[in-house]
């Protein structure tokens, strides 16, 4: 799906080959950008803490919980809302939507809920403090010997909040869509092309490492992100840095590895850091992999931000 006219400029760019998709490419991306996110991380423990019933539109419902989820050198807690639209219950549980957030579970509008979705989020922060020398440590000090970034670290907390999602009444984790904006569109990308358990992968102004083509230029590059944000990535990943042409993959690959599973991008005009053309570049050189209907794209007006409409087009395109 496109549902917007694409700027013309865009039409001449340049879309690179799709090499055939092996099991070997997430290692690959593994291996140069993200880091392996480890098996484990287990839920002990889910404790209700809350619920405000009618808080958005009439009889939607709010549940907070408190989870423990255990690791192999200590336990992990998180304090996830899960947002209930109207009618959810356990003999009518609905689909979910896993998101994490930046500002300590910010609420989702009223028309995402009446789209029929749960949305089930967490703080980012509280999986992996977003710092180079973080004060204090994230679930990364509670593994072993592991080599993963942040984005990975974030992309283990989506599918921690997905074995959440499947203790919650009223919450039915099959066909569940992971979703996520920018820093946290990366993760959700890389959650989505590593757990097969989501239906569909929901990426928003994603940008650099994550729907954008390294290959194409504008926007953040390899340099760039690495120097501000060293800490989202292996540390090797900072030798790309100026040689984008040497690494051993590009972005529509993760996308087409996530085939036959769905995949939604979302890009904005104003968007350049992200490079809007970029990503949609990616999204046409991935689409080979995918049946009908099988990977979607808008482009809106506008800045950088997940706004309701991209929440909206993406729900849409998940229920086709
Ligand atoms: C910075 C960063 C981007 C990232 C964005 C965000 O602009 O350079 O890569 O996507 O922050 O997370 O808002």
């Amino acid at each position: 799906m496109m549902s917007s006219p694409l700027p013309e400029a865009w039409q001449c760019a340049g879309v690179p080959s799709l090499p055939a998709i092996g099991p070997d490419v997430v290692d690959e991306f593994a291996r140069t950008i993200y880091g392996r996110t480890p098996e484990g991380g287990q839920l002990t423990d889910l404790v209700l803490r809350s619920r405000d019933n009618g808080v958005l539109s009439g009889a939607a419902d709010r549940l907070r919980h408190r989870a423990v989820i255990a690791c192999p050198l200590g336990n992990l807690e998180l304090d996830t809302v899960t947002h209930l639209p109207a009618g959810a219950s356990a003999e009518h549980p609905v689909p979910v939507v896993v998101a994490l957030n930046f500002k300590s579970n910010e609420e989702p509008s009223a028309k995402v809920l009446k789209a029929g979705y749960a949305v089930l989020t967490v703080d980012y922060q509280q999986i992996e403090p977003d710092d180079p020398a973080p004060a204090a440590p994230g679930v990364r000090a509670l593994f072993p010997t592991e080599s993963w970034g942040a984005v990975a670290a974030w992309a283990w907390g989506l599918s921690r909040l997905l074995d959440i999602a499947g203790s919650i009444d009223g919450v039915d984790p099959e066909g569940a869509i992971v979703l996520g904006h920018s820093r946290l569109g990366k993760a959700a990308l890389w959650a989505g092309a590593q757990d097969e358990r989501f239906a569909v992968t929901v990426t928003n102004g994603s940008g650099c490492c994550g729907a954008s083509l390294f290959r194409h230029p504008g926007g953040e590059d390899i340099a760039a992100i690495t120097t501000k944000f060293p800490h989202w990535f292996v540390p090797s990943f900072s030798t790309y840095a100026g040689n984008e042409s040497s690494l051993p993959v590009d972005q529509h690959q993760l996308l087409a590895s996530i085939a036959p599973r769905r995949v939604y991008v979302a890009s904005a005009e104003d968007d350049a850091w992200a490079d809007p053309v970029g990503e949609y570049l990616a999204v046409v050189a991935a689409r080979p992999a995918f049946g009908p209907n099988g990977i979607g794209y808008h482009v809106r007006p506008g800045t950088h931000d997940l706004l309701e409409e991209d929440w909206l087009h993406a729900l849409d395109f998940a229920k086709r």
